[in-house]
């Protein structure tokens, strides 16, 4: 597997959803951000919206979630059509046992890492895992800066799964442009969200074409 470039969908036209992902043929997955306005500040929609727009479109659904007691709320977007579901190890109880509960059910089982939580924890915990997220913003918003500080971070956890010998893919969300991909990288990444940066260029496939193009240079 390549690099994969995920467009999130937070600052496209939450009006016409469906419009919105079709502008993007190239992507090879579609990001969704949940938030319940408690894990994060901020609030955007549950399994019902996710649920129509998986049907919309044929390119597979990379839910994010950022909310509070995942381990009773995750299920329900696998069901919603969700290829990979993704849940903060910050918010969950059993996070081995979700991540089991979500591939029992066909998806693939994500967990996300904020930019202050360390990795060293969840080493052994790594092969129970289709995809790792590290998040290079704080989570909750589209269009901030991407945090540097969470550089050394990538290079640790791709250390760990080169070590370990798991194909476990790591992700990374928050800033992602252009300007910073490269950086994503050369630190191990191998699956790229960006929102801002596709949803404010021009011609949003091109975008997501060119972040291929210069991740795998
Ligand atoms: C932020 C979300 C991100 C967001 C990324 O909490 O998890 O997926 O949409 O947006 P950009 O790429 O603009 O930082
Ligand atoms: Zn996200």
């Amino acid at each position: 597997m390549g690099m994969q470039i995920t467009p999130s969908i937070l600052n496209a036209d939450f009006s016409r959803l469906g419009e919105e992902v079709a502008r993007i043929p190239s992507a090879d997955w579609v990001h969704v951000d949940v938030m319940d306005n408690h894990f994060v500040p901020n609030l955007t929609f549950g399994p019902t919206m996710v649920e129509a727009l998986a049907r919309s479109t044929d390119i597979p659904l990379d839910a994010h979630l950022m909310i509070e007691d995942p381990d009773r709320h995750a299920p329900a977007y696998v069901e919603a059509g969700c290829a990979s579901v993704t849940f903060h190890v910050e918010a969950a109880k059993a996070p081995v046992r979700l991540a089991r509960e979500i591939r029992a059910q066909g998806g693939r089982a994500s967990m996300a890492l904020k930019p202050a939580t360390p990795i060293e924890p969840y080493e052994d915990m790594l092969a129970e895992l289709d995809m790792l997220l590290i998040m290079t913003v704080e989570p909750g918003f589209g269009g901030q800066k991407f945090l540097d500080l969470c550089l050394p971070k990538i290079r640790r956890a791709r250390a760990m799964l080169d070590r370990h010998g798991i194909e476990t893919w790591l992700q990374v969300d928050g800033g992602v442009s252009l300007e910073t991909i490269d950086r994503c990288a050369e630190a191990g990444a191998d699956v790229f969200v960006a929102g801002s940066a596709v949803y404010s260029a021009d011609d949003p496939d091109a975008m997501v074409r060119a972040l291929k193009a210069t991740a795998e240079q």
